[in-house]
Order: structure tokens, then sequence, then C-alpha cells
């Protein structure tokens, strides 16, 4: 598995083709081959920038969800085998706003996972307390939980991320501190190594409130392989600074 510093922008349902002059714009703003850059624009625009971007693009592009079968009559939604023909390498799965705006449980993610690898997709899994958890000293638990549930068993030898996103720094301009991502990350890593094993080292993403101004505290933190980042990551400029600042 990579361990190269991974910045990716979840746009969330924001842009329109107009904003492809946004993804453009990073592309030709990056010059460092040591970070790995990757946005989840909305369905829609996936082929369109991917058209654009070409095969060798350094701007890796990801699907903000998937469904966990192929094809078939699910009003709405999108497979994994569609993302990647539409130009899709990566897909976000487990997000809280799915997790919690869609009741999905963490089983149907574990499935998402097994349909995004088999598509040749590398998923990033998120899992994140919210602040009543927190406050209630739930945190260890509902981490564990979602990690454990949301995985599938068959995951040794894959490319994934496992991105920690605490739903209350999501969009709220509230950072967790460096202790409390330096506690979920080592959970995290106890979790993962007691079930696959010690040798295997999963690469792990903080996101929530990452911003130009304390990505590079962030990102130095002893373990973290790089941020999703929402807001931050709609205009070229501020995403640009958060890629540069990676250590
Ligand atoms: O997936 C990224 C996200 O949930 C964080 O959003 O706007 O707090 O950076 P934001």
């Amino acid at each position: 598995m990579t361990s190269q510093t991974l910045i990716a922008g979840n746009w969330k349902m924001n842009g329109l083709l107009s904003s492809i002059d946004e993804v453009r714009a990073v592309a030709e703003g990056s010059c460092d081959n040591a970070v790995r850059i990757a946005i989840f624009p909305p369905y829609t625009l996936i082929h369109p920038i991917s058209q654009i971007l070409g095969h060798d693009s350094r701007v890796v592009l990801g699907g903000q969800d998937c469904h966990y079968e192929d094809y078939g009559a699910y009003t709405g939604d999108v497979s994994a085998h569609q993302l990647y023909d539409a130009g899709a390498r990566m897909v976000i799965l487990g997000h809280s706003e799915r997790r919690h705006g869609h009741k999905e449980p963490c089983e149907t993610v574990a499935l998402k996972v097994c349909a995004a690898l088999n598509a040749g997709l590398e998923p990033i899994i998120c899992i994140g307390e919210t602040l009543e958890q927190r406050k209630e000293g739930l945190t260890h638990a509902v981490l564990s939980k979602q990690l454990r549930d949301s995985l599938p068993d068959d995951l040794m030898g894959k490319a994934f991320h496992v991105a920690y996103e605490p739903v209350w720094a999501i969009g709220t301009g509230m950072i967790a501190t460096d202790d409390q991502i330096v506690d979920a990350f080592s959970l995290i890593r106890r979790v993962i190594s007691e079930r696959f094993g010690t040798d295997f080292k999963p690469h792990l993403l903080y996101g929530g409130s990452v911003k130009p101004d304390n990505a590079v505290d962030v990102l130095k933190l002893d373990g973290v392989g790089g941020a999703l980042v929402g807001g931050a990551s709609l205009k070229a400029k501020d995403f640009l600074k958060i890629i540069r600042a990676a250590p």
C-alpha cells in the first residue's frame, strides 16, 4: 500500500460544468510529485473532467459513493463499474453524510467496499463520532464498531484508505485537536492490526475543517497520511495551498 501523502477533495453536492476550470487549475498548479491528489466531484462531472484531464493527469478522480450491486433496478444509484467507466479510480464510502443522512448501516458500507475493489476502485472508508458520542465517552466504541463492521474480510493486499472524520468537525470550522487525531489513529491502527495482522499498515487520512491555515499542522502529525477536504477543496487556490502544505 502506498505511503504517499494523499490530498483528496470531496466536492459533495457542489459544482457545475463551469467548475471544471478549478480542476484544471489544480492539475496545472501542483508540481510536487510526492503528493497524490484526488478530487471527488458530483457524478455529473466525473466523465467531463476525465475527458479534459486525460489519462496521464496527476489528479485522480473519484465518486462520492456507489451501490454494492453492479447493475439493476436501483433508481438514482450508481454502481462502482459505472464510476470506473466514467473515469473514476477511487470512491468515498461510509461518509457521515451517507451514514447519518441516508441511514446507511456499516454492513452496507462493507458490501460497497467489496464492489468498489472488484471494479478496480480504491476506496476511502470514512468513520467518525458525533459530538454527543464524544461527550458521552463513546468515541472509541463508535469508531471501533464502525471500522470493524465497515471493512470486509478480504482486504489483504488491497489498496484502500481509512478517513477519520469526526462528525462535529465537518463543515464547522472546529478541527479536531492533535491529541484527538493521534488517539483516533492509534485506535484505528490497533483495530486493523487485530483483524488483519500487524504487517497490515492502513493508510490513514484526517477530514473535518482542514483549511489552508491549519493544513501544515494536521499533515505533519505522526501517522497522518493525508487529508480529506470538503469546503476548502472547491476553489483551486485554497486546495493548492493545502496540497503544498503536505510534508
Ligand atoms: O469529506 C470531507 C468532509 O466531510 C470535510 O468537510 O468542509 O469540513 O472540510 P469540510
